[in-house]
């Protein structure tokens, strides 16, 4: 093990760079199908494990954050290497009113325990209710959503999981400090 005196001073971005790699996420939400919507999310961690709750971070000049704020779920999709493409496109700013499944060629069906969507194409699927129960009781709207800086944390619940037989988790696309990888491989730097 190196001594102390082998380590050096980082600023606080670099430490956050230095991080190991985070999966990079397509989030879908929206509750109903006229209003289905996706977006590429990195900023996700677990928050506890009794009962299962996840957190993803959003800005809220996203469109993704307005649908998540008006419905009671919203489901989180785990790509493959081969959906690089469409995690890009779903990363850029298309406007309010584009559908991002059809811009980004991924098909969008309705989760099995949500209202919101899945995305059919991510090996794994995970379907998280809003923490705080319904957006209708005004006592809960915020139990599931912290506002900590420039990003809200989203918390859900994990209802229901949908994962495909056999697959090579080592496949699934990470995003770390600008680039996409999978835990073994460079697959491309942003420019
Ligand atoms: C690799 C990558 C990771 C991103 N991570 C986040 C994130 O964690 N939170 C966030 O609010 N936006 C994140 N974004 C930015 C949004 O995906 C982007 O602004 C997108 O255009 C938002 O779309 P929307 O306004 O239709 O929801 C990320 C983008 C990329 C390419």
């Amino acid at each position: 093990m190196p001594s102390e005196i082998d380590k050096i001073d980082l600023d606080v971005f670099d430490a956050i760079a230095h991080l190991p790699p985070a999966p990079i996420l397509l989030v879908a939400s929206g509750d109903s199908e006229e209003n289905w919507n996706v977006t590429t999310i990195g900023m996700f961690n677990v928050f506890s494990l009794f009962p299962v709750v996840v957190g993803i971070g959003v800005k809220t000049s996203r469109n993704i954050y307005r649908l998540i704020a008006d419905s009671d779920d919203f489901t989180i999709n785990v790509p493959s290497t081969d959906l690089l493409n469409a995690v890009e496109v779903c990363g850029k700013e298309l406007g309010a009113k584009k559908n991002k499944f059809k811009e980004a060629g991924i098909t969008a069906v309705k989760g099995k325990r949500v209202k919101s969507p899945i995305v059919k194409e991510c090996w794994l699927n995970i379907e998280c209710k809003k923490m705080g129960s319904t957006k209708k009781s005004v006592s809960a709207i915020n139990v599931g959503e912290l506002d900590i800086g420039d990003h809200t944390w989203f918390l859900g619940q994990i209802v229901h999981t949908d994962v495909w037989n056999n697959y090579d988790r080592a496949k699934s696309l990470l995003y770390w400090d600008g680039e996409y990888r999978t835990a073994d491989k460079l697959l491309k730097k942003v420019p």
